[in-house]
C-alpha cells in the first residue's frame, strides 16, 4: 500500500475508505509500516478528523486486529460497561456483582489505570490472592461456574490499538475524539458483548471537561456500537468532584462492599444503581426491565438484602482472593499514618476539585506515573464533604492515609487547593447530565 498517498489525502481532508483503513491497520499490525508515516497519519487525523463511516471502519479494523472473543457458549446476550475513568470510580466493583446477583452473567476484561489512580485491576489487587492473570479457559470456566468474572485484559484483544495507543502517546495524538472513540469500542467490541453501558465521565477530573465534549465522545462511540450492530447506552456523568468518600486502591475495596451490602455514601449507591438499572434493561430484552423505574427498585433491593455482595464474594473466592479481607475490610491493606484535615472556616463548599484529590492520590503513591511504577494499594484519600455541604470550623473535610512522611506533606501541599467555599448556600452537583441511547441514534 502507499502510505504516503493516504496521508496526503487525510492531510488534504478526504476520506479513507473501508480498504484502505482496514489495510493501513492490518500492515501496521504486522510491522511493516515505519512508525514515521503512522505518527503523520494520526496527526492528519488529529487536524482533519474522521467521519462516522471512518470511525467505524477504524474501530472495527482494530477490534479484528486480533481474537475476537466469542461468549455464547456462556451467555446468549453478554452486557458489559465502560467508565472513561475518574477519581474515586469504584462503579465497576459495585454493578458488575449487583447486575449478576439477577443471573445476568458478567465475563468481563478490564484495565490498568495510569495517571490520577489505580484501575479496576489495581482496587481487586487489594485484595490478597486475586489473581486477574487468567487464561482464556480459566475466564470462561469462572464465567460459567460463578455467573462473574472481571479480569485482566488479554493482549491478544485489539493489538492493534496497543501498537497506536502507544504511538499517539508519544506523537500528541491522544486528545482526537475518533481516536479516543475508536480506540475504547475496539477493545469492546473485540471482547464480546452484545449491549454495552457506557459511563461518559466530565469534569475538571475526567479527560472529558465539558458537557459538550463529553457528548460529542459518547455520540460517537454510540454510533460506533449501534453501527456494528450493539446495543448501545451512554450515560453522561459528573467528574468534577471525587465519585464518593473513599480515593485509593484498597479504601474503594471497602466502600464498595459497604455500599454492596446496601449501605456506603448515597452518591455511590445512586449512581451504581443507575448504570444497573441501563445495563438490566439492555440485558432483559424488553421483559421486566424495560420499564427503567422497575429496574432502580429491584438493583437498590438486591443492594439492601445482600444478594450483591454475595456475588461479589463469590467472585472474589473464585479468582483466589482472601475473603477474610472483605468479611473484615481491617484486613484490607492499612496505612501506617492518617491525617485528619479539618475545615478552617465555616462556610458552603462550592467545589471539590476532583483532579486535585487525584494528582494527591497519586503523590501518596496510589496510582502510577508510568507503566513500571508499583502502586501502593493502602494510601488514599477519604473526603468527607460534598458540594453543598455546610460546614463550620473544625469539621473533618478529609482524611489522609499515607505511608511516608514526604509523601503526606506533598499531598497536604495539593490539597490545601482543592476545595473551595462559598458564604452564599450552593446547589449540590447532579450526579448525571444526560443520556444517549442507541435506539436514537
Ligand atoms: N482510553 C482508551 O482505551 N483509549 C484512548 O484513546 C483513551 C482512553
Amino acid at each position: 500500500m502507499n502510505m504516503v498517498e493516504l496521508i496526503e489525502k487525510k492531510r488534504d481532508g478526504q476520506a479513507l475508505s473501508q480498504s484502505e483503513i482496514q489495510r493501513f491497520v492490518k500492515s501496521y499490525t504486522a510491522g511493516e509500516i515505519p512508525d514515521y508515516q503512522v505518527s503523520a497519519l494520526l496527526m492528519a487525523i488529529f487536524f482533519r478528523g474522521m467521519d462516522r463511516a471512518e470511525t467505524v471502519h477504524l474501530t472495527m479494523a482494530m477490534a479484528e486486529s486480533g481474537d475476537m472473543l466469542d461468549l455464547s457458549d456462556i451467555t446468549p446476550y453478554a452486557i458489559d460497561k465502560h467508565s472513561s475513568g475518574g477519581v474515586g470510580d469504584k462503579t465497576s466493583l459495585i454493578v458488575l456483582p449487583l447486575v449478576s446477583s439477577f443471573g445476568v452473567p458478567i465475563a468481563k476484561m478490564s484495565g490498568r489505570g495510569l495517571g490520577f489512580g489505580g484501575g479496576t485491576l489495581d482496587k481487586l489487587e487489594s485484595i490478597g490472592g486475586y489473581d486477574v492473570n487468567l487464561s482464556e479457559e480459566e475466564f470462561r470456566r469462572i464465567a460459567r461456574e460463578t455467573g462473574i468474572v472481571l479480569s485482566g485484559q488479554s493482549k491478544s484483544l485489539a493489538p492493534a490499538d496497543g501498537k497506536l495507543y502507544v504511538l499517539r502517546d508519544v506523537t500528541g495524538t491522544v486528545a482526537s475524539l475518533p481516536l479516543i472513540a475508536s480506540s475504547i469500542m475496539s477493545k469492546k467490541l473485540a471482547a464480546g458483548t452484545n449491549g454495552i453501558v457506557l459511563d461518559v465521565k466530565l469534569g475538571c477530573g475526567a479527560f472529558m471537561k465539558t458537557l459538550a465534549e463529553a457528548r460529542a465522545l459518547a455520540t460517537a462511540m454510540v454510533q460506533i456500537g449501534v453501527d456494528a450492530g450493539r446495543d448501545m447506552v451512554a450515560l453522561l456523568s459528573d467528574m468534577n468532584q471525587p465519585l464518593g468518600v473513599a480515593v485509593g486502591n484498597a479504601l474503594e475495596v471497602a466502600e464498595a462492599v459497604r455500599t454492596l451490602q446496601g449501605g456506603g455514601p448515597e452518591y455511590i449507591h445512586d449512581h451504581c444503581v443507575e448504570v444497573a438499572a441501563h445495563m438490566l434493561r439492555l440485558a432483559g430484552q424488553g421483559e421486566r426491565w424495560s420499564d427503567l423505574t422497575q429496574a432502580r427498585v429491584d438493583a437498590d433491593q438486591r443492594l439492601k438484602s445482600g444478594a450483591a455482595y454475595e456475588s461479589f464474594h463469590r467472585m472474589i473466592a473464585a479468582h483466589g482472593g482472601d475473603v477474610r479481607q472483605i468479611e473484615d475490610l481491617t484486613r484490607l491493606p492499612q496505612a501506617r499514618l492518617r491525617h485528619e484535615a479539618l475545615a478552617t472556616a465555616s462556610g458552603n463548599i462550592a467545589a471539590i476539585q476532583a483532579d486535585t484529590v487525584g494528582w494527591a492520590t497519586l503523590a501518596l503513591g496510589a496510582g502510577r506515573a508510568t507503566k513500571e511504577d508499583d502502586i501502593d494499594h493502602a494510601v488514599g484519600i477519604e473526603v468527607h464533604a460534598s458540594v453543598g455541604d455546610s460546614v463550620a470550623a473544625g469539621d473533618r473535610l478529609m482524611t489522609i492515609h499515607a505511608n511516608d512522611e514526604t509523601r503526606l506533606s506533598a499531598a497536604l501541599d495539593l490539597l490545601n487547593r482543592a476545595v473551595e467555599f462559598n458564604d452564599e448556600p450552593v446547589d449540590p452537583l447532579p450526579l448525571f447530565y444526560g443520556v444517549i441511547d442507541g435506539n436514537d441514534s
